[in-house]
Order: C-alpha cells, then structure tokens, then sequence
C-alpha cells in the first residue's frame, strides 16, 4: 500500500504549473476512436485513469505511447467494439467510449459500470441517449450492447445536464446522419474542449459551453495533434491549501474563467486572488472566514469535484459554514475523517453543517475517494506534525503527482510504499 507522509505547519510558497485536465483528456482519448490515423495530444497528465483509457483503447485495436504528457496513438486498426471487463471495471469513464465505438464501428459492448464510493451514478441519460439515434440496444448478464446501421440526428433533451451523458451523444452525433440537437446540455469547460477537439477532426458543433449544443453530422473524421486544456480541479485544490495553510504562491497555465465560483468564494473568505493571463497568484496570511452557504451544482456553478477540498478550508475558517452538495449522493465521505483530524462537521440531508477550528490534529487518515484524498493532503499540509494519508491509489485517479506537485509548493510530502 503506498502512503502520503506530510510533515504540516507551514505556509506554502512557489510556483506550479497546473497539469493538463482529466475530464478533458478523457473524452478526448475516447473521441479519438471516431477516426482512423495518428494523433498526437499534449497536456495529458500521467495518471491512472488515463493509463486504464489507453489500455483499453489498445485493447480495442490501438497503438498508443505515453511519453511527457504527450500521448500518441494510431487508431487505423480498431476493429474491435467490446470494451474488456477488467478494464471496463476499474474506470466508469469508459461508458463514454460507447458514443464513438457506435459510431465508428455501428456496435458496442460494455459491461454495466458499477456505482462508485461517491453515489450510484446512473447511465440512463446516456442509454436513452443513445437509442434516440435509433440504435438498438441489448441488456443480458451485465453487459449493455448497442447496434446500429446509421445512426440519425435527432432532438435530445436531457432531464439533467449529465457531463458524460454531453459527452457521449455528442461523439455519436459527429458522426449521425442529420442534425443533433441537445438541450439542457452540460456547460462543463470539459465540454467545449471536447467539442474543440471534434471540430479540428473535422466534425460540426455549435453551441459548445452552453445548454444547448447542435451538431451537424458529417461522413468521415480525420486525425489531429491537439493541446488539452488545463485542469480547472487541479488548480482549485490548489488555491483552498493555501486558504487553508496560508501561504503565497503562483499557479501558471490556468484558465480563471474557469474557476469563478472557486475565486468569488475564496476571495468572500479573504484568500488574495490576482490573475493575469494564464497565471493565478494566490495569497492568505490568516486563517479564513466562514462563508454562509455554497451550494455544488453543475457548471458555472460550484464545483462537486471541489466540494471536498472546499470543506478542509472552511473547517478551519473562523465561524459556521453550510456546504449542500446536489450533485452526488454520497460525497461526505472525507467528513469522519477530517473529524478525527479535529474538524467539528455535522451532516444532515445532504448539507454539511462546518463550524471552523483554528488547528487541526496531524493522524493516520484514510482516502476514500479522489477528491476526498486531495482534502485530506490539504488537512495534513495546514496540520501540525506527522499526518499519514493511506489508500492513495485514489488520488492518483486524478492528480499526477501530487505530492511533487506541493513539494514545489514548499510542503514536506513524501511518498512510502508500505
Ligand atoms: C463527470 O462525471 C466527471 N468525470 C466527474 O469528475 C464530475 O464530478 C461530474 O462529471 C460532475 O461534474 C469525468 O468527466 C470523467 P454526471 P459524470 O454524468 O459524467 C447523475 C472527478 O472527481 N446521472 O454529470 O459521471 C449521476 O448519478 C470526477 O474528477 C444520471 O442520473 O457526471 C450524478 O448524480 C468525479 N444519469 C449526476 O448525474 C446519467 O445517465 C452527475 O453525473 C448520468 C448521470
């Protein structure tokens, strides 16, 4: 088992440069599919979940190479529309491969991806989605199969704006015959990179970044080399350490109109946040004030993926503060945690109820999920003394490195393998 040991107390000080973004370069990988040829696509973090993707895009018939976030990958040979169970199971991200196999290849198998730690995390909007097309699909013995000889543009209009639900009937429209429409999509950055992505293949979308997106499809895509955009999530995380150990540090290659909600509420709590450009600089010398209420919702509003790393900071704010979480079910898991660090949370039907602290205890603690893993660095970062975080083959999900990531931050992390 590899742990995180984090020597806390001090401010953080440094410049980071913010990796390429997870959510983009997923989909992005996945879209790949829907063209025969060599791509080449930059700013792809070295992470687990991608390392899966690329295995499982190799499994389908690819050559693929990850080499200093350069990721290659040749998809002239996919033949082959049955995503492996194995791999099917380690990362639910691969139900957005459905959309481009239908398209490319006119059938797709997938096993049913289970829920997860953070809520059961339906499919339907992608499985209704997807037969809008007119695509027949199969459910038996776990698996969910869809064939199809054209799929055909169509009017979808999503009960709620599924990021990965965009996604898939996006892809599958590039290709259709006909117009697509999707209304009350997803408005996710993540979104409009894919998007960007597919139009340099040669595919025609509009509307990309708002909830209603139109794609006109077209006969065949063509490969292209192409840069991800930066991780919105990664460059959060990092900015509520410094709300939460203090300190005075430089982020580059960051997009802050992507990060707004992140911004007004760390600087509502008195984080100093200048931006210039693709460069964020972040200062706080004091501990934070509470804030009232933060509710997560979908893009631009606050973040799920940040609502974690949110609560460390304002567990250490002066005051009560109120975090709802509407997006996930199940995303208070890093709260008995962070209590056995000291934090002093109460959650009920949904809000998390935070009243501040002014230091925590350092402990053994324990990530059960990714972004509940990034919260519990943040603790151990603001904690004085020893603090251990186990299980962080979760954080490794998302962040490449992490802890090098704040040792140029001036933290003390280390990584032991136990
Ligand atoms: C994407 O997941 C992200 N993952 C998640 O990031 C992120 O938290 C989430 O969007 C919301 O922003 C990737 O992009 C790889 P959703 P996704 O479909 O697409 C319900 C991280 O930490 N829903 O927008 O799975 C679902 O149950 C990860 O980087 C349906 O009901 O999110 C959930 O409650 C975690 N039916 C809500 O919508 C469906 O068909 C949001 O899901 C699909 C989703």
């Amino acid at each position: 088992m590899e742990t995180f040991t984090i020597e806390g107390g001090k401010p953080l000080s440094g410049t980071l440069r913010i990796q390429g973004a997870k959510n983009a370069a997923l989909p992005i990988l996945a879209a790949a599919v829907m063209a025969e040829g060599q791509f080449h696509i930059y700013d792809v973090p070295h992470l687990k979940d991608i390392e899966v993707m690329l295995q499982i895009l190799t499994a389908l018939g690819a050559k693929a190479t990850h080499t200093d976030g350069c990721v290659w990958l040749d998809t002239t040979s996919i033949s082959i529309g049955h995503v492996p169970d194995d791999l099917m199971g380690q990362m639910r991200s691969s139900i957005f491969l459905m959309g481009p196999l239908l398209a490319r290849l006119g059938e797709v198998t997938i096993s049913r991806p289970g829920g997860c730690l953070i809520g059961e995390r339906r499919i339907d909007l992608h499985l209704s989605g997807l037969t809008a097309f007119g695509a027949k699909m199969e459910e038996a013995d776990g698996y969910i199969s869809f064939r199809t000889k054209q799929l055909k543009g169509t009017n979808i209009f999503l009960s709620f704006p599924s990021v990965g639900a965009t996604e898939n009937i996006m892809m599958a429209a590039a290709l259709a015959k006909g117009t697509t429409r999707i209304c009350n999509a997803a408005r996710e950055p993540e979104i409009s990179d894919l998007a960007n992505f597919l139009n340099a293949m040669g595919a025609k979308i509009r509307g990309a970044g708002t909830d209603t997106i139109e794609i006109t499809g077209v006969q065949r895509l063509r490969p292209v080399s192409y840069r991800v955009i930066p991780d919105r999530i990664v460059a959060g995380t990092h900015i509520l350490a410094v709300g939460a150990a203090q300190g005075h540090i430089e982020l580059t290659n960051t997009i802050p109109e992507h990060l707004t909600a992140l911004i007004e509420v760390a600087r509502s709590c008195g984080v100093e946040i200048k931006t210039y450009h693709d460069i964020m600089e972040v200062k706080s010398t004091s501990r934070p004030r509470a804030i009232d209420r933060i509710i997560t919702s979908p893009f631009p509003g606050f973040p799920t993926d940040l609502q974690a790393q949110l609560m460390t900071f304002l567990a250490l704010a002066r005051g009560t503060s109120v975090i709802k979480e509407t997006v996930f079910e199940a995303r208070f898991r890093h709260v008995n945690e962070l209590a056995r660090m000291g934090a002093s949370i109460y959650v009920d039907l949904g809000s998390a109820f935070i009243r501040g602290v002014s230091r925590f205890n350092s402990a053994t603690v324990e990530a059960s999920d990714l972004r509940a893993g990034a919260a519990l660095v943040i603790a151990g970062i603001a904690a004085e003394g020893t603090t251990v975080v186990e299980q962080i083959h979760h954080i490794d999900r998302g962040y490449d490195r992490l802890e090098r990531q704040f040792e140029q931050l001036g933290a003390t992390i280390t990584r032991t393998i136990q």
